[in-house]
């Protein structure tokens, strides 16, 4: 059955099949549809407050609107590609159900600001969830380096063996990262948060429309102040796929270091069974998949973020069809966050620490060597002398194949006379560790402070 255009009034010919199928975007905008609802239910009441439509006509609508709604809930609604998007589908489904008054609900609006109101109550949804999601996230981080705040960790440089430093102080760089990642989304969401419906076409309405009235019924805090740039702003998108991307890149260091930890080279830690998966041909494999996913998507959300910059570059003004190509990006952006966010926590969760190794492994590669260094420069020794010298201890160490903390104090001694026995507490890991002083570092007195703020 073909379905009447609203545009047919112009038309002499049909749409060919071709462009129906080439142009549609139900098939992906159809997830708006109760935001599309909403929007259209907030406008007609606003419609009807300024007695744009009688109070009776409007009740029709939004009844109308509602039973559409049931419709699309319980899986009843049938599409048609022909119906072209969300919004034409709806309005075709309204008017099929109360009659030409439904056509009185696109009075001081068009399809380019509805689609902005969609995507931007969308958006603040989306926003919400991950809130929340992030803020559990950031627990579980929190909790995990309570919980291993005395496991020593090998602190790593262009991952060779720098200094030692706690776990939790290395857990605590995620949740700093994380925590950025929180603000970023909470602070685009002042951007988000802006009322676009009744700006019509591109140029506003002649009809008497209260738009602060249908930004107060949508919780909207703010009525966008230019109708042109109501309708073609994708600025907003951009900043969700651009903080999704940020925070898919901290994710994926995160993933990577797991994937490292797990293996029997490393061995720092094991994953719950219930996040792994086996071989189907090596019996013995236990493969950390879901941190592989998790970095192999970071590449999409990245890609989506390109998608939308390219898209929305040398857009001229105001309203393009090119536009709706922002939707499949958005979606897939916010599902692949949301999805990240739902599993993370357990993998942290479900994370064993291998005490035993990490101390051990602490101990290799003569972590504590800058701990001489400094213990040298507090003597008034320049530190670049200093340098010098532990070089020197470092190869010695190195050709008796022991730890700096073993070599005798003579030893020591015949590298600086300035070298006394209250050296050898510094050249622990663990005394390495305590004796940081400055803000931030990861002295545990220093990384207990930051616990218990957070
Ligand atoms: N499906 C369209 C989109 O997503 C809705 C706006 C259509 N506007 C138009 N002038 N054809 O962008």
């Amino acid at each position: 059955m073909t379905v009447k255009k609203p545009w047919e009034g112009r038309f002499k010919e049909q749409t060919s099949s071709k462009t129906e199928f080439f142009t549609e975007s139900i098939s992906f905008d159809k997830a708006l549809y109760p935001y599309d609802i909403q929007g259209s239910i907030a406008h007609v009441t606003m419609l009807a407050q300024c007695k744009i439509l009688s109070d009776d006509d409007a009740q029709k609508i939004i009844s109308g609107l509602n039973e559409v709604k049931n419709e699309l809930e319980e899986g009843n609604f049938t599409f048609n590609s022909s119906d072209e998007d969300i919004h034409m589908a709806i309005e075709g489904r309204l008017t099929q159900i109360v009659g030409d008054v439904g056509g009185k609900l696109h009075t001081g609006r068009s399809r380019n600001d509805q689609v902005a109101v969609d995507t931007r109550l969308y958006v603040k949804d989306i926003l919400n969830e991950t809130d929340k999601l992030l803020e559990k996230l950031l627990a579980t981080l929190v909790k995990v380096a309570r919980e291993n705040i005395d496991v020593i960790f090998p602190g790593k440089t262009h991952l060779q063996a720098a200094q030692p430093v706690l776990f939790s102080h290395h857990m605590l760089a995620y949740y700093e990262m994380f925590r950025r990642d929180r603000e970023r989304f909470s602070d685009l969401m002042k951007r988000v948060d802006v009322m676009p419906l009744g700006s019509a076409a591109l140029a506003g309405t002649p009809h008497p429309i209260d738009r602060f009235i249908t930004a107060k019924l949508l919780g909207f805090s703010k009525v966008s102040e230019n109708s042109m740039d109501s309708v073609s702003d994708r600025d907003y998108l951009i900043e969700f796929c651009s903080a999704s991307a940020i925070f898919m890149m901290h994710c994926s260091r995160l993933s990577e270091e797991l994937i490292l930890w797990v293996t029997s080279e490393y061995n720092y830690i094991s994953l719950s069974d219930a996040h792994c998966t086996g071989s189907s041909i090596m019996p013995q494999k236990k493969n950390p998949d879901v941190p592989e996913i998790i970095r192999g998507k970071t590449g999409r959300v990245y890609g989506n973020l390109i998608n939308l910059l390219t898209m929305m570059k040398s857009m001229p003004m105001a309203y393009n069809r090119d536009m709706q190509e922002d939707k499949e990006p958005l979606f897939d952006t916010a599902k692949t966050l949301l999805g990240v966010l739902d599993i993370l926590p357990d993998i942290l969760e479900g994370m064993k620490v291998n005490r035993e190794k990490l101390k051990g492994i602490s101990e290799e590669g003569f972590p504590t060597a800058t701990d001489i260094a400094d213990y040298l420069v507090k003597k008034n020794l320049p530190f670049r002398d200093a340098h010098h010298i532990v070089g020197k201890i470092v190869a010695e160490a190195e050709k008796q194949k022991c730890y700096l903390k073993d070599l005798p104090l003579n030893i020591l001694k015949s590298y600086s006379d300035l070298i006394e026995e209250d050296i050898y507490p510094f050249l622990t890991v663990e005394g390495s560790i305590n004796s940081k002083a400055s803000y931030g570092s990861t002295a545990k007195e220093m990384v207990l402070k930051r616990l218990q703020e957070l």
